[in-house]
Parts: C-alpha cells; sequence; structure tokens
C-alpha cells in the first residue's frame, strides 16, 4: 500500500456530481483526445520529499488575548509549504493544451478587474479536467498538508486558470484572501527569464490589519512581511492556506511567453469543520445559472452529511445507556446539537442564496487601495 493510502485509508469525499452541465459548459469535443491517468500525469514519487513549511502558529502576530483563544480553537496548521513537484513533465504538456483550446473558448475566458485574465468552467467541458480535480492521490496529498481530509471544492472552480501578459502593466491577481479553504497553485509556463509575475504571500494571518499595511506601502515591502514563491519551473506547485493569508501576483513584466497558473481548490470534507467558502465571491463573478446551482447543491451536501451523521452513529445507544445510568440527557444533547448545525448551516445556505445575507471576503483593488466587492464587472482583455 502506497504512503498516502496507509495515511488515508479510506476514499476522500466527492461531493455528488451533477448529472447536466450548464447552458453553454456542455462537455466538449475537443476535450475528448484528453484521458487523465495519475501514473502518467503526476510525477513518480508519491511524498518521500521533504517539504519546506510554514505553520500559522509560526506567522500569528497578533498576541491579543482574546484572538489567540480563537486561534487555539481553530487550529488551521499549514499556512503553506514551499514549491514541489505536482505534475509530470507529460501533466504539464497536456495541461498547457487545454490552456490553448480554452483560450478560443469565449466563455470560459474571463476579465475582471481583481484577475485581468482567467479561465473558468473546464470541469463541465473536459473529462481530464473533472479526473484530475477529482484525483484520489492529489486530494490526498493536499489532505496530508492540510492535517484534514480535503475534498475538490465545486466544479466551476475546477482548474481554474490565471493567465499573465507580459507587458501588461496589469497584476495578475490583486492582494486578496481566497473564497475556499485550500489550494494547490501551480505555474506552467517557462519562468527562466520572467520578471514581475511573482506569487507574493503576506505572513500575516487573515487579522485585518495585514490590510492597513498593505494600504500603507506601495510596492516595496519589507522582506520579513512577505514571502515571494521561486517556482524552479513548469509543474511545480506550492500548497496554501489562501483563505487565512493574504497573497497577490505581481504584473508580469518581461518573460518569454504568458504567465499560467492552474489553481486546484480544496474544501474540508468533514461537515462539522469550519468551512472557508464565501458564496459571495462567485455569485459576483461567475454566470448566475451556474454559480446559485453549484452552492445550492454544495450546501444541501454539507447539511446531508450532517444528518447523515445523525441518523448512521452507533454511539448515541451507548450514550442512552449512560443516560439512563446518570440519569442525563447526552443522546438527547448530541443529536439536538447536531439538528442546531445543520438548520444553522440552512439557514445560512437560504440566506445567502436569496440574497439576504453577503459573505463578500472582497480583494484590495490596488487603484484606490481599498476593500472591493465582486461585482460581476467584466473590463475588456
Ligand atoms: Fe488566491
Amino acid at each position: 500500500m502506497e504512503f498516502l493510502d496507509k495515511i488515508f485509508p479510506s476514499q476522500i469525499k466527492i461531493a455528488p456530481r451533477p448529472n447536466y452541465s450548464p447552458e453553454n459548459y456542455q462537455k466538449l469535443a475537443e476535450f475528448e483526445k484528453f484521458n487523465y491517468d495519475p501514473n502518467i500525469h503526476l510525477p513518480e514519487y508519491v511524498i518521500n520529499l521533504k517539504f519546506e513549511t510554514l505553520y500559522m502558529k509560526d506567522i500569528d502576530l497578533n498576541k491579543d488575548e482574546g484572538y489567540l483563544k480563537f486561534r487555539n480553537f481553530l487550529k488551521p496548521g499549514l499556512a503553506f509549504t514551499a514549491p514541489f513537484k505536482a505534475f509530470s513533465e507529460e501533466g504539464v504538456k497536456v495541461l498547457r493544451e487545454i490552456v490553448e483550446i480554452s483560450k478560443s473558448i469565449p466563455q470560459v475566458n474571463f476579465h475582471t478587474k481583481r484577475q485581468p485574465w482567467n479561465i473558468r468552467g473546464l470541469g463541465y467541458m473536459s473529462d481530464f479536467i473533472r479526473d484530475l480535480n477529482e484525483c484520489q492521490k492529489l486530494a490526498k496529498l493536499a489532505s496530508l498538508f492540510a492535517g484534514t481530509n480535503l475534498s475538490p471544492f465545486t466544479y466551476f472552480n475546477y482548474s481554474h486558470i490565471n493567465i499573465g501578459v507580459p507587458g501588461s502593466g496589469k497584476k495578475v491577481d490583486q492582494w486578496h484572501l481566497d473564497s475556499v479553504g485550500f489550494v494547490i497553485v501551480t505555474v506552467l509556463s517557462d519562468c527562466e527569464n520572467m520578471k514581475g509575475g511573482d506569487l507574493q504571500v503576506l505572513k500575516r494571518d487573515r487579522d485585518w490589519s495585514a490590510i492597513d499595511l498593505l494600504n500603507s506601502q506601495s510596492d516595496d515591502y519589507t522582506p520579513e512581511e512577505i514571502f515571494t514563491v521561486k517556482y524552479p519551473g513548469p509543474g511545480f506547485a506550492v500548497f496554501m492556506q489562501g483563505s487565512h493569508i493574504f497573497h497577490h501576483v505581481t504584473s508580469v513584466k518581461e518573460a518569454t511567453e504568458p504567465r499560467i497558473s492552474l489553481i486546484q481548490s480544496f474544501m474540508v470534507s468533514n461537515c462539522f469543520e469550519e468551512d472557508s467558502t464565501k458564496f459571495s465571491t462567485f455569485k459576483g463573478g461567475d454566470p448566475e445559472h451556474v454559480s446559485y446551482t453549484e452552492f445550492a447543491r454544495l450546501y444541501a451536501w454539507r447539511s446531508k452529511e450532517m444528518l447523515d451523521e445523525l441518523i448512521n452513529r452507533t454511539d448515541y445507544d451507548e450514550a442512552n445507556k449512560e443516560e439512563r445510568k446518570n440519569d442525563g440527557s447526552r443522546g438527547k444533547q448530541k443529536a439536538l446539537k447536531i439538528f442546531k448545525m445543520a438548520i444553522d448551516e440552512l439557514t445560512n445556505a437560504y440566506s445567502l442564496l436569496n440574497g439576504e445575507k453577503d459573505d463578500t471576503i472582497g480583494y484590495i483593488d490596488d487603484k484606490t487601495n481599498q476593500i472591493t466587492g465582486y461585482d460581476n464587472i467584466k473590463i475588456e482583455s
């Protein structure tokens, strides 16, 4: 048995697939020639590499007692890793071909104020992209980094791609927190002689004093505050808890080709763990007929998982025996607690989906230095 399978003996959970593709995102014949095989498209090693890692506790500068209590409760673990090889040469080759084909499909190309050029929605159109994002090996690797089981995050996010055009003068991505818990960010292009196009991470937790730091300075940050990812080459990736740490990608000043990065998104598998999903980000950026359905499914799945736990648990009888013995009500309390969590999950989902509630986390607009929400405003490429 391979190392990762020993640590994660059971299959990583994958949210039930929709049995349809939304309008404009049907399977595309041009992608049919690509078949995903982890033995070909992932590197040979499983995980014997020694990873350089940084933990949230080490970058935590906020010593406020109340905050530390909160932090201790969350135990968010790993912040980000140093670059590691995530895809084989063949994996990089196929992914780059998919990117090239995608550039000519208008409905997957998006140009927004935050990201001048991104490609989304390929999970519906390409089996390769779907299978890659649902790959057990990759999900287990991500789970190992995170210290908790992770599942792939919603179809439209499968293999989000950012493209940075050299000399455009635009940041590839503005300072932001991710609206999904964890990401693997892989570079697919040749960065050897690239100037700019740096993925930079602010070494602070999302305690919002970081915003002041980012707003108070222009381009030159002190090295202690910023970690610049140095990708050794195409196919290398970092894993990061992007929902906790601000990051951005600087503009590509010079490069032999456009910078291409690929983002695999993951959420916690356990419905009882803190979830970093921010629906408003997707509501504000993705086609409406896609985002509402995807998130309705996601919240429904999480609530169902909670109720399944209640239905399938076997220790209630044990608790009930104790209850009888101690004249307590532990079984009842456990059941009520789960019911309450499922109700809260559904209430939250209902409020978000019908627009009563907004969970926007926003990004920092480099023109105004202000936190900006996602407003569906697209810009010209
Ligand atoms: Fe991000």
